[in-house]
């Protein structure tokens, strides 16, 4: 979580570095901040509350120097406050820092340099980065970088800028993402590509325990031993274009339009030879998914076609739980990690604890060159492009159509069951005729507290993922649950009061589903039905009735998570709630 970025060249730093901050806004926004290099002085400027806050502070005011850095944050040591806000200095104001991650042993720092003399302006971890790099300046800021990196533990990434030394930046990281970008005669950090983007496409993306030495006139990549690097340069294909709203009130919607489009390229990356994997699943004991939040919800999808196709058990597992745990893992077992981001730091630690224990793991990502895809043995990648909004939409399903297609390798009806998935896009752009009707729906839920949403087989885990939607950026309270679970608890909440969608496709077990279904009219319920367009039974039975075309029992999830993106965002989006950077939440989660 945090962003951060840097910026060393010929122009003026400052908007340059407040675009990108608005591009990583998403890995939080409670406050943001800019040191910039004024005439061989430090400057900074930080607010609480999101970088249009900063914007406005800092309208007017003439700062045209040339190399800065910038961070936008979500707290973790320090509640959201100027003073909390980044960057971080020295005393003497010479140094500026903008942290991403979390340095554990900062109690033990801050009380040893507390005994120099040091007095602490705020209640960050990060600000012990600042105070040791100058207590280790002696005319060098690489050299002082590297004897404060020594005693930091933890995951982070931070650029580092120094009255001292104009027009030099050095990145730091360990844990957390930083990148290089490299342009003419003007050079970036940054903790993510689409910071950047519009600037340069020629990315470096450093590993853990690298460290960038940025100039305009040029980049030098070093260990943390200080030995020099070299690392290839990267072309980003993704271009600007794609992570504009292109005319939609909000990125979240623009994306669960995208998703015909998302699945179908993902498919066709999967095809290509590129993707193909050199062992199959069935030369496992046992399949472990590991993943957090939405990417957790596709594996439990996941889990049940990779044992009706393969036969192999498989578990899925909270990346956060798993890493902890003392689930025996070995060389037997295939580790299945599922990030769009490919940096939630669970997710990653979960990778490398499973590869230390011998066992083999393959990443589905959709961020090319994250860490969770470098560090993983082997990779599927989702080609959803950028996802900008913090509930994920788009990056799920190409989450699915990877597990579907890894789940049905060499399976006796391959073909066909591949034919299925191609023509899943055409099915989904079908859901998206109807999110009309689905706005109209919402206007009758907008003043409910509660949600319960229900469903059995594969459309269990869509009832997770639709309650998560709902709380998420409407701040709804919504529960997901399996619907002949009911019964056991949730039943008793059940009145007039509480909508219930209920999720029912024609599949196996459909009839089941339509008992639980009676269980909740019988009690009250208002229930909002997810089912087939011709299914005129269940329509008749429900309040309100969300469409989808009729498509075969596996495939099912595709659909029927779309009208639930669409009405928690109708909802959320009619309470006037800002959908895209909900309160609390961030896009990547780099802290465990
Ligand atoms: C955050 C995001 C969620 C996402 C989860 C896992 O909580 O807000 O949308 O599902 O992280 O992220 P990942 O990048 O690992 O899929």
């Amino acid at each position: 979580m945090c962003g951060i970025i840097g910026y060393t060249g010929r122009e003026q730093a400052l908007p340059l570095i407040l675009g990108g901050l608005e591009r990583l806004e998403y890995r939080g926004y409670d406050s943001a901040g800019v040191a910039i290099l004024e005439k061989d002085k430090l400057i900074v400027e930080k607010k609480a509350g999101k970088i249009r806050e900063l914007v406005k502070d800092l309208w007017g005011k003439p700062y045209k120097g040339k190399a800065g850095i910038g961070h936008t944050r979500w707290a973790t040591h320090g509640e959201p406050s100027e003073d909390n806000a980044h960057p971080h200095t020295d005393e003497k104001g010479e140094i500026a820092v903008v942290h991403n991650g979390i340095v554990e042993n900062f109690v033990e720092l801050k009380r040893r340099l507390e005994t120099h003399g040091i007095k602490f302006k705020s209640d960050t971890d990060t600000e012990v980065i600042a105070h040791l790099i100058a207590l280790n300046y002696k005319g060098d800021l690489l050299s002082a970088v590297l004897s404060a990196v020594k005693e930091l533990k933890g995951a982070f990434a931070f650029a580092v800028i120094s009255s001292k030394e104009p027009m030099r930046i050095i990145g730091v990281k360990l844990g957390s993402p930083l990148v290089v970008g490299i342009g003419k005669e003007e050079n970036f950090l940054a903790s993510d590509i689409p910071a950047i983007l519009p600037y340069t496409r020629h990315i470096i993306t450093l590993s853990d325990g690298e460290i960038a030495d940025i100039t305009p006139e040029g980049v030098n990549l070093y260990d943390f031993n200080g030995n020099p690097i070299t690392k290839e340069i990267s072309l980003v294909p993704w271009d600007i274009i794609s992570a504009e709203k292109a005319g939609f009130k909000h990125f979240m919607l623009k994306e669960i339009y995208e998703q015909p489009k998302s699945v179908g390229d993902t498919i066709r990356g999967l095809v290509s030879s590129e993707e193909i994997l050199p062992f199959h699943l069935k030369d496992f004991r046992r399949v472990l998914i590991i993943a957090c939040g939405t990417s957790y919800h596709a594996g439990l999808v996941g889990k049940f076609w990779i044992e009706k196709y393969t036969s192999v058990p498989t578990e899925v597992i909270y990346a956060s739980e798993f890493r902890y745990s003392d689930i025996p893992v070995g060389e037997k077992d295939l580790i299945i990690a599922i990030s769009q981001s490919g940096e939630t730091i669970d997710t990653k630690f979960a990778v490398n604890f499973a590869r230390d224990k011998g066992a083999k793991t393959l990443a589905i990502v959709n961020v090319v060159g994250s860490s969770i895809d470098r560090e993983s043995d082997f990779t599927l990648h989702t080609h959803a492009g950028p996802e900008i909004g913090v509930a994920a939409t788009k990056t799920f399903t190409a989450q699915l159509a990877a597990l579907y297609f890894l789940a049905i390798q060499n399976t006796p009806r391959e073909d066909k069951l591949l034919q299925d998935l191609i023509g899943t896009p055409s099915l989904m752009e079908k859901v998206l005729e109807k999110a009309e009707d689905i706005e109209n729906i919402s206007e009758k839920y907008l003043k409910k507290r509660n949600f319960l949403y229900l469903g059995r087989y594969l459309s269990y885990p869509i009832a997770l993922e639709g309650a998560l939607k709902l709380k998420e950026i409407s701040y709804i309270h919504a529960e997901g649950y399996p619907a002949g679970e009911m019964k056991h608890g949730p039943i008793a909440l059940i009145d007039e009061a509480m909508p219930v969608v209920i999720i029912a496709p024609k599949d196996r077990v459909y009839e089941k589903t339509l008992s639980n279904l009676a269980e909740v009219k019988t009690r009250k319920g208002k229930v909002i039905g997810v089912g087939f367009s011709e299914d005129n039974h269940l329509k008749d039975l429900c309040e309100s009735y969300l469409e989808i075309p009729a498509v075969v029992e596996d495939l099912s999830p595709f659909l029927t998570v779309i009208p639930l993106q669409l009405l928690a965002y109708y909802i959320a989006s009619k309470l006037g709630l800002d959908v895209d950077q909900p309160r609390n939440l961030a896009k990547t989660v780099t802290v465990e």
